[in-house]
């Protein structure tokens, strides 16, 4: 059952401008209500938030930064729309720091802090105030507004899971501190008191303070230029008026610099990096477009990114209108642009439409990928986007082979009997988009672009569950087709381990000429040509490197080596698999350039990996430990919480949010 919050805000802001001008209203502007889903499927059970008995709608958070104490402390000025018998709402909290909780007149209100569940956090209950929002005259009878406002005063954990605080060093520039926050899946609770929920979506707005000369960005629009404050600080103020999930909230503050890329897309980064940076996400205008002739209009306004120093731990994240982005996918030539194009793509998928629970991470992940891989298409031609889509098809296979077909984690949602950040990355990334290629293909693609379109559109700004999302495919393309819903195998996909047979296998021809060459290498030790090798896509080239035989010499690494030059690639996805092989082959030359890699970034999918490879041989888990001890302390909390793990590093338990 789908409780229907039809009210609109705006009726009452009409009446507004029609008596004072609407215009100056931005900053206090709260855009629509969203609804939230009441079913089973959508259920989250990482959040402490009862949100029929009461919810968050916007918030506004007045903070400051720190630096020195690496907190970020202020207010959080909450709506709440509560039920009318509800005396209180409970909220997310982990680790902070709460003084004060006030109604708007700053009468103090009841709040409580409960007992600390390991990963999820702490409730943070609060007694509603008696006083309810005075509700406009024009609203008719029955129709629901924000109830309650509260304000809660508080500081951020100095380990705060969500923020990154880089020391001068950790950046291009070497002289001015950095801070960004990661807030997917459930950090934000760590700096934001709100319903940390995927389904629970709020509109926000913000006034930040920082210490001059650093810029602020966040996944707002900002409000006209920063404003000077008492010692050398700033304030900048941010809105966002499309009810977003909470995870969405993102900041990030740098001596950091803009440049325009066109009319609705610009790029962040140091000044060091913003030359290459622009150059890279070059295509940006033209993939906007593709995303837009593909499934529809763009609703953010604009589409900025902000290069984020290397110890990001992520390649992207979606942030809206500031996408964040790793300085590790710049190559030169564009050739890693998929991470762009799959950032943008989740201005549809994810953002506007997003799943309700971390069970249906393929809503967002593999909804996303497919995308990706169609503006992929759009942009630089079929040939690479078969490239890619053939990369990801034998990601899969290799990883259902890895852990088994029958495995609960290759299911794409979550089985109620695992943890719903327990599906394997492959389940949701890969095995989404293969899903998607395979029900495109069996439809045909204009109906099935047709009907994403549709899906986007019709769930804009709204929270979705995988069962929304087949019921709408049956509805709308299958009729009583039985025939048809045979051959899509659609419960097989989403529900079922493993790969059903009828997904839409790569074309054997995407690698021809490099699965040729990698068959002569493993059958009989002959090199590509050195010419061929650099004429060869990144993904060609990535391509060989994954099909190397498992088992290589000294002798066999050395000659790879030097003739393909693959230490000195600048692409780092190639550098990356070229370490991988080398470490998990005991390639002693190949430490020095490891260890610099390891130690100048903290993304976790090439780190992490990096650490497993060493850790699974006598002669590189001592080399693992020895250079661990040095990068630790430098990797954000989910590399460390990885390769924690991965060496099962000591006194790694309870060291999150050690302070
Ligand atoms: N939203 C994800 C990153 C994420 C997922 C963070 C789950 C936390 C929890 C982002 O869009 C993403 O998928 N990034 C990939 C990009 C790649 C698939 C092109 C990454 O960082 O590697
Ligand atoms: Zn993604």
């Amino acid at each position: 059952m789908r409780i229907h919050v039809s009210f609109l805000i705006l009726p009452f802001l009409f009446l507004l401008a029609g008596c004072g001008g609407l215009v100056s209203q931005d900053t206090d502007q709260r855009g629509e209500i969203a609804p939230i889903l009441t079913s089973e499927e959508a259920f989250d059970d990482q959040t402490f938030a009862k949100p029929q008995e009461a919810r968050v709608t916007h918030i506004d958070l007045d903070m400051a930064m720190d630096f020195d104490a690496k907190t970020i402390g202020g207010t959080a000025t909450l709506d709440v729309l509560a039920a009318d018998e509800a005396s209180e709402i409970i909220l997310d909290s982990n680790g902070l720091r709460v003084s004060a909780v006030t109604d708007e007149a700053g009468n103090a209100l009841t709040f409580d802090l409960g007992e600390t569940v390991e990963g999820k956090g702490e409730p943070l209950t609060i007694q509603l105030p008696v006083q309810k929002l005075e509700r406009d005259a024009e609203l008719a009878e029955g129709e629901l507004a924000s109830t309650h406002r509260i304000v809660i005063e508080y500081v951020s954990a100095p380990g705060a899971e969500a923020l990154q605080w880089l020391s001068p060093e950790q950046t291009a520039g070497g002289e001015h501190p950095f801070i960004f926050s990661q807030g997917q899946a459930i950090n934000n609770r760590t700096w934001i008191p709100t319903q940390d929920s995927p389904g629970i979506r709020q509109t926000w707005q913000a006034t930040i303070s920082a210490p001059e000369p650093l810029n602020v960005v966040m996944s707002g629009v900002i409000q006209g230029d920063p404003e000077p404050e008492d010692g050398n600080r700033r304030d900048f103020r941010f809105v966002m008026n499309n009810p977003v999930p909470p995870y969405l909230i993102a900041i990030a503050a740098g001596n950091i610099e803009f440049r325009e890329l066109g009319p609705r897309s610009g790029v962040w980064a140091e000044p060091e990096v913003i030359e290459s940076a622009a150059q890279e996400v070059g295509d940006t205008e033209e993939m906007i477009d593709a995303g837009i002739a593909l499934f529809g209009d763009y609703r953010w306004g604009r589409y900025d990114m902000i290069i984020l120093p290397p110890a990001f731990p992520y390649g992207g994240m979606e942030n809206p209108v500031m996408t964040f982005l790793t300085p590790t996918f710049i190559a030169g030539d564009r050739s890693n642009n998929g991470l762009v194009a799959h950032e943008l793509a989740h201005s549809w998928s994810g953002n506007l439409t997003t799943y309700s629970s971390w069970r249906d991470g393929w809503l967002n992940e593999g909804v996303t990928s497919y995308f990706e891989n169609r503006i992929v298409e759009e942009v630089y031609g079929k040939e690479r986007a078969e490239q890619e889509y053939a990369l990801s098809y034998a990601g899969l296979v290799g990883g259902i082979d890895e852990v088994g077909a029958d495995n609960p984690g290759t299911a794409m949602r979550t089985p109620d009997a695992i943890s719903p950040f327990d599906t394997k990355g492959f389940a949701i990334y890969d095995k989404g988009t293969v899903f998607l290629r395979t029900v495109e293909n069996i439809i045909g693609r204009e109906k099935f672009d047709a009907w994403l379109t549709q899906w986007f559109d019709s769930h804009a700004f709204e929270p979705v569950t995988s069962e929304m999302f087949l019921a709408d495919l049956r509805k709308k393309l299958i009729g009583d087709d039985a025939e048809l819903e045979k051959r899509l195998m659609l419960d097989k996909w989403v529900y079922g381990t493993g790969l059903p047979e009828n997904a839409w296998k790569a074309d054997p021809q995407a690698f021809a000429e490099v699965d040729g060459a990698a068959a002569a290498y493993a059958n009989e030790g002959t090199l590509p040509n050195v010419d061929a090798w650099r004429d060869w896509t990144a993904a060609e080239q990535r391509r060989f490197l994954e099909e190397l035989p498992q088992d290589l010499s000294d002798e066999q690494l050395a000659a790879l080596d030097t003739t393909l030059g693959l230490s000195q690639t600048g692409n780092n996805e190639v550098l990356f698999l070229w370490l991988e092989a080398a470490l998990s082959n005991e390639y002693g030359p190949a430490v020095p350039q490891a260890e610099r890699f390891m130690a100048t970034m903290g993304r976790n999918k090439f780190v992490s990996p990096l650490f497993t490879a060493l850790n699974e041989t006598d002669w590189g888990k001592p080399i693992a430990r020895r250079i661990y001890a040095e990068t630790r302390s430098s990797y954000h909390a989910y590399t460390r919480g990885n390769v924690d793990k991965t060496l099962q590093y000591e006194g790694s338990a309870g060291t999150a949010l050690s302070d």
